[in-house]
């Protein structure tokens, strides 16, 4: 089988060895507000803060070949041009090699005795990316070469950017010094931001308008001054201004020349934007460039970044004896989490950074994956999305992150959001024992004056859902629930509308069962944190949660598995009755997992179903068998092809729903198998998968699709954070709570026997756990300071 590249579990990287992989494969980097991406190649771009309103480099959408634009550089060693990361020229490599780290990434081309190691990163509290660039001459004789560093900008707003021409093709201006070029578009008038690219000596030539460097009909690939070892010394006045130096290097053989570049961002103050009239004010700009000048300052920043990873993934550890299942846990699931946390579903090489900001459910779920890691983030995160909550409990469902106010730009009005606020900040409570943020004010709507406690926030958000009931007394479903795509009230026949935002028709009285199980679970949780807090009105909670499970019960089960939903017109969906998607599994998942019926045997049956109905090669699939036509009624799931996205798909977020259900039951060998066929680290066929091997993707074409198995929409996905809760509380079973670890895991009893390091606020817990099957649980009371502890279970 081909592949592309392999994991190096001890420099927790993962190596690809041929540049032309199946679709791009990225990283990220940047950990505060600056933020990368980067391919394999080294495309990509980054942005401050947030990707839509402050892009600095420009990325072309749905380009012919796609991934065109990024950090190029370009080599020219008499008659051949080449680039270190093969693209854009594509130029026949004699080795290429792109390892990407926590937050880093290395590219290493080799071509005709000269070898070029790039590195890119951003350091830690930094707004600016590092390019380190280090060419060798490991041949016989001299070399004069010529290296060329490229980039192109973007006009800030990444959406008017591609669409606003009459205008932007006006506006880009430039200035240049000896060793940096500034991009300063828009800066005499409203901005008090600029980006530079600097390099730590002058260059020999350069270019700022592109298509003096590149000639007016070439692309990236044959840029005229490369191939013609020029530079045109052009000053941009509007069309596209790009950041092109020229470097003329003499290398003995054997002799090295490193060379630092700062792709960076700087802010000033109003009154200090200007040092003379139009001269924009340096100062920021190279101070940071300062901080880079040499090589040593460089290994400093990078020996920072790596011991900031180390300890965040020193936090949790398992050493056991599957290779896949200790890469997941100890590097990429996490690090999937950090990501996602970062960016929740704004900027991926599928999200386009300009479609979506913060999710107000996503961005909670998000929490369960990285409040081990940086609690005190979490606590911000949970605050700002509480602060965009409105009074009624209902929620805006995203909030842009450069102004944290929340909109209505992809709908609102979802049934489930205001949920997820409560699970967010239980997560939060039960890994940190931080009560005090509960009594955090906060305000609704973003409101100065309006401000309630956290606190208070849940219990309005609990009520929301609590009283806006349907007819068979099930959560009313709204725009939608978890699944977007299950739009039951909205009838849209107009393609010209987004389901998500078109309407509703008025008066309806969709329920939802998936989001039943959401509130039983939540709910028990929330009573619980009350009853801790001696408040009172958990009495309240329990009994809207027993009178909602007495509704599953009698409404919502279908004598094999647990319904999905009534549409508008009280008809039933998910049900055997149905001609089609006669099983859903977001229902099986919260149902299972609220552990609903367990004692009727409801919960066993559902699992069986939906091993018997939804498994497949690859995982679960969403429903089946899937809408084979569109019906208004149900709105956009029926949209997408059989076996896609919500309508058949693998939507791998829901998966670890049903194993976490499965694990609640005692089924471990299901759990197993159904975690190992959605991590990608069990994952062989990479040309199949298509995307990055080392992070889960949010959906793998199911059974019913033309491709199964084919994976779309890399990187930023719940799947991550649910993942990491079903692999890390479930299957190795350690599980925070409000005084202490509960150890209950579910494994397979051949890999029963492994080791957890595990930090848990201030103590830190060694744990030889040997599971022989036992069904009880061990627990571990909080207590700060260093244990050894080897539990028999
Ligand atoms: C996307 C959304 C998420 C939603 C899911 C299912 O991943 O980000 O909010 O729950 O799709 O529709
Ligand atoms: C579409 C996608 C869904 C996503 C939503 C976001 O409906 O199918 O996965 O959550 O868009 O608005």
């Amino acid at each position: 089988m081909k592949t592309f590249g392999h994991f190096d579990d001890s420099a927790r990287e993962f190596v690809i060895t041929e540049a032309a992989t199946p679709w791009p494969w990225i990283n990220y980097m940047g950990s505060g507000d600056f933020f990368s991406l980067i391919s394999n190649t080294a495309g990509g771009y980054c942005f401050c803060k947030d990707a839509k309103f402050r892009r600095i480099l420009r990325y072309r959408y749905n380009g012919v070949p796609m991934d065109a634009g990024g950090r190029y550089f370009y080599i020219k060693d008499g008659d051949t041009v080449w680039n270190p990361g093969w693209k854009p020229c594509k130029t026949a490599l004699d080795s290429y090699e792109c390892r990407h780290g926590m937050g880093y990434t290395r590219i290493t081309g080799q071509k005709d005795g000269l070898k070029a190691e790039t590195l890119f990163f951003v350091p830690l509290g930094q707004r600016c990316e590092i390019h380190r660039v280090r060419l060798t001459n490991t041949g016989s004789a001299a070399k004069k070469i010529q290296l060329y560093a490229f980039l192109e900008w973007c006009l800030w707003n990444a959406s008017t950017d591609m669409e606003n021409f009459q205008r932007n093709l006006s506006t880009g201006e430039v200035e240049i010094e000896p060793d940096a070029i500034y991009h300063k578009t828009e800066y005499r008038e409203r901005r008090n931001h600029y980006a530079f690219y600097g390099v730590n000596r002058p260059f020999d030539g350069y270019d700022t308008d592109r298509e003096t460097f590149l000639g007016m009909y070439n692309g990236f690939e044959a840029p005229q001054q490369v191939l013609a070892g020029t530079s045109g010394n052009s000053v941009a006045h509007g069309w596209s201004p790009v950041a092109a130096q020229r470097f003329d290097l003499s290398l003995e053989p054997g002799a090295s020349e490193e060379l630092v570049f700062v792709l960076g961002y700087a802010e000033n103050p109003d009154d200090a934007k200007f040092t003379a009239p139009g001269v924009i004010n340096k100062a920021p700009a190279r101070e940071m460039m300062a901080a880079f000048a040499t090589p040593a300052q460089v290994d400093a920043a990078f020996a920072a970044l790596r011991s900031y990873w180390d300890d965040l993934l020193g936090r949790f550890t398992v050493t056991s004896d599957v290779p896949e299942l200790d890469r997941t846990v100890n590097i990429w699931n996490q690090y999937q989490c950090m990501i996602t946390f970062f960016m929740s579903r704004s900027a991926s090489y599928f999200e386009s950074g300009i479609g979506r900001g913060m999710g107000f459910r996503d961005s909670n779920q998000d929490l369960a994956g990285i409040v081990h890691m940086i609690p005190d983030r979490a606590r911000q995160r949970i605050l700002d999305i509480a602060a965009t909550q409105f009074p009624d409990g209902g929620c805006y469902h995203q909030y842009q992150p450069l102004t944290k106010r929340g909109n209505n730009d992809i709908g609102g009005g979802f049934g489930d959001d205001p949920l997820w606020l409560i699970f967010g900040t239980v997560e939060y409570l039960k890994e940190t024992g931080d009560f005090s943020i509960l009594d955090e004010p906060v305000p609704f709507d973003n409101k100065p004056g309006s401000e309630k406690t956290l606190l208070e926030h849940l219990k309005i958000s609990f009520r929301r859902v609590a009283t806006n009931v349907g007819p068979h007394g099930l959560p009313l479903i709204g725009r939608a629930d978890w699944n977007d795509c299950l739009n039951l009230n909205c009838f849209s026949n107009d393609p010209d509308e987004s389901f998500q935002t078109t309407e509703n028709v008025a008066g309806g009285k969709a329920e939802s069962l998936m989001i039943a199980g959401l509130f039983v679970a939540e709910g028990r949780d929330f009573a619980e944190l009350l009853d801790r807090l001696g408040d009172a009105s958990a009495a309240d909670v329990r009994a809207a949660v027993s009178s909602m499970e007495e509704s599953v019960k009698k409404y919502g089960w279908d004598g094999e598995w647990f319904l999905r939903a009534y549409d508008f017109y009280g008809r039933k969906i998910g049900s055997s009755e149905n001609a089609e998607s006669k099983i859903f599994i977001e229902s099986q998942g919260w149902c299972g997992m609220a552990r609903i019926g367990a004692a009727e045997g409801l919960c066993d049956k559902a699992l069986d179903s939906a091993v018997k109905y939804l498994e497949c090669e690859h995982g679960m699939v969403l429903n089946t068998p899937a809408y084979s036509e569109f019906i208004p009624d149900y709105g956009e799931i029926s949209s997408y092809p059989r076996g896609y996205k919500e309508n058949g798909g693998i939507f791998c977020h829901n998966n670890p729903w049903v194993i976490i259900a499965e694990a609640m039951a005692g089924r471990a060998d299901d759990v197993w198998r159904h975690y190992r066929k959605i991590t990608p680290a069990f994952c062989t066929d990479q040309a199949l998968r298509k995307v990055e091997p080392y992070v889960f993707c949010q959906m793998v074409a199911g059974a019913e699709a033309a491709k199964p198995g084919e994976g779309k929409n890399s990187w930023l996905t719940g799947t991550a954070a649910w993942t990491w809760k079903c692999v890390s509380e479930f299957i190795l079973g350690i599980k925070p709570q409000y005084d202490g670890l509960l150890v209950e895991p579910c494994i397979p009893l051949k890999h029963g026997t492994y080791r957890v390091h595990r930090r848990f606020r201030d103590a830190e817990y060694e744990l030889n756990i040997r599971y022989t099957g036992g069904k009880g649980s061990f627990f571990i009371p909080y207590k700060p300071g260093r244990q050894v502890l080897n539990i028999e279970l």
